[in-house]
């Protein structure tokens, strides 16, 4: 404990010193989200990671997360320094969805509008025509459903799936998914509401469709946060990664959360649906990213970066 002190005095003297700013998604462990919050930085889903990036005035953005958050960051603000601590941080996504075999998938049906998930390389964005993330993916099908667009979905095959049922819109669908959140289970989940019958379920929509038909309430990290602050509910059955408590019992501190149950939840392992990627981002590689960049820095190629940039201001003029 008092080596993690140590480590987090040395953090905030760094962030001071480099004018650097700490941006932590809802998923990374609890400790690291607190430091975000006490040393001025944010916590947030990727949208709302994306704009404050953009709109800080620290020279550097640490951006602890996965790959394609470091990405979306350093694309939209070319001129900040954007660090990360650990490159290797990735996501099934975004590893589930080579761009020359999506581009393929694409030129095989050229009158369609691409619409891709946020949790993509830059490589990929730059071959869509819109971006979206969790939290604003259905408002935008459902604009370009009304607008007549066919519509090429990638890379998450469950929130695709939802997003059709909830718009009408037909898809072509890349047939990705996210390990975490594919790893929940119907049976398990309904014996457990069985057992909490007062509980309110919350369910991120990159779970499989007979997750998200139990669910009381469907949403991107920040919307969850939301539902689970405005349901009467007392006990809520989370679907989604653990790290998301940490917030969300900030915003209920009344309420009792309860992790759904996941392929590998049982008398042994009750807390199996957090992302590894996610739990990468410890502090010792924070600060070390933080001492030398090398090896931290995120680099998009300038030309793939402008290409990237015009679906993301997309995405981003929408949701102002
Ligand atoms: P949000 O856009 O809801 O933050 O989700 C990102 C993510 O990686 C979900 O698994
Ligand atoms: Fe990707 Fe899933 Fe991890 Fe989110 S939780 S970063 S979608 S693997």
């Amino acid at each position: 404990e008092a080596e993690r002190q140590a480590y987090k005095a040395r953090i905030k003297a760094l962030l001071i010193e480099k004018n650097a700013v700490l941006i932590a998604h809802y998923y990374t462990d609890p400790e690291i989200q607190a430091l975000a919050e006490e040393t001025g930085g944010y916590v947030a889903d990727s949208l709302e990671m994306a704009r404050f990036g953009r709109d800080h005035k620290a020279d550097t953005l640490i951006i602890a997360g996965v790959k394609f958050m470091g990405e979306t960051a350093k694309i939209l603000t070319p001129n900040k320094k954007v660090l990360m601590p650990t490159l290797e941080a990735t996501c099934s996504l975004d590893l589930g969805c080579p761009v020359d075999k999506f581009s393929e998938f694409c030129d095989q049906h050229p009158d369609h509008t691409v619409v891709v998930y946020a949790n993509t390389s830059a490589a990929v964005k730059a071959r869509a025509d819109w971006v979206v993330t969790s939290a604003i993916a259905l408002d935008i099908v459902e604009h370009l459903d009304s607008e007549g667009k066919k519509i090429i979905w990638g890379p998450d095959r469950h929130l695709g799936a939802y997003i059709e049922k909830q718009t009408g819109a037909e898809m072509l669908m890349w047939q990705g998914a996210c390990i975490v959140h594919d790893e929940f289970k119907a049976k398990a989940l309904k014996d457990m509401k069985a057992v909490y019958p007062d509980a309110a379920v919350l369910v991120h929509p990159e779970s499989p469709a007979n997750i998200v038909e139990l669910a009381d309430a469907v949403g991107s990290t920040s919307q969850l946060i939301k539902a689970a602050h405005s349901l009467p509910n007392k006990k809520l059955i989370v679907a989604t990664d653990r790290g998301i408590f940490y917030k969300m019992q900030q915003a209920c501190p009344d309420k009792e959360l309860i992790e759904a149950p996941t392929a590998g939840s049982g008398a042994t392992c009750r807390t199996c649906a957090h992302c590894p990627w996610m739990a990468m981002n410890g502090l010792q590689a924070i600060e070390k990213s933080l001492i030398d960049a090398t090896g931290h820095e995120v680099f998009v190629d300038p030309e793939l970066a402008k290409q990237a940039m015009i679906p993301l201001d997309r995405m981003l003029s929408f949701a102002a």
